[in-house]
């Protein structure tokens, strides 16, 4: 799998940034192509198998700690250049903040992101991406690689929307969701089954807080 860009102006972008500019969220079910996921799903058991997958901290700096009863999962931060299905999603994922630039004009500067690993049972309950300390994440960005998830194995992503509506997304391969890191309180419930995805942060220009 080659690195993949696709233009900023492709219709399936334009959708997600009017989505945004409207809404605050998007939900794209059919975003990664189907070779591009089960090479990323293969890459991310790889290395949770080569134990290169750590317990994810809440919080930030010098007073993140890991604590299992807020999140669950195990997580690895992504490098470019490590492998090609990795570029192949970052590549997709530039195209995508250069769309967002074009359109919503947020100023987009980078994106972090990393592979998420929930073992059976595990969750993240409900929070803002956006740290107190630090307000360069603006955007995030989930896509799930898991094959053929049904609802009843739970672990869907509960978005907290205006009005105490609540969207539930089932997290199944392929599908992408975006929304406004500082505005969507969300949470993962809890699945039957090990729940995969790569997780990502657009953000713009800022100093480090410390
Ligand atoms: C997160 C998060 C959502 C998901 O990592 O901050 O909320 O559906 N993930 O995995
Ligand atoms: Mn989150």
């Amino acid at each position: 799998m080659r690195a993949m860009q696709i233009p900023s102006d492709h219709p399936l972008l334009l959708r997600i940034v009017d989505d945004l500019a409207t809404h605050g969220w998007s939900q794209q079910n059919i975003f990664l192509p189907q070779a591009l996921t089960l090479e990323l799903a293969a890459e991310c058991r790889k290395r949770a198998a080569e134990g290169e997958l750590a317990p994810a901290a809440v919080g930030r700096g010098p007073f993140s700690e890991i604590r299992e009863g807020i999140r669950g999962d195990h997580i690895q931060w992504l490098e470019p250049g490590q492998d090609e299905a990795c570029d192949s999603y970052l590549g997709l994922m530039d195209s995508l903040r250069e769309a967002m630039n074009r359109g919503l004009f947020l100023g987009l500067e980078d994106f972090e992101s990393h592979f998420a690993l929930y073992p059976p049972g595990a969750f993240y309950r409900k929070h803002v991406d956006r740290f107190r300390d630090d307000d360069r994440r603006m955007v995030s960005a989930v896509i799930y690689l898991n094959e053929a998830w049904l609802p009843e194995h739970g672990g869907q992503l509960r978005m907290y929307l205006e009005e105490g509506r609540e969207h539930d997304v089932v997290p199944t391969g392929g599908c992408l969701v975006v929304f406004l890191s500082g505005e969507v309180p969300h949470e993962v419930l809890p699945a039957t089954r090990e729940r995969l995805s790569l997780t990502g942060w657009f953000r713009r220009r800022g100093d480090e807080p410390f």
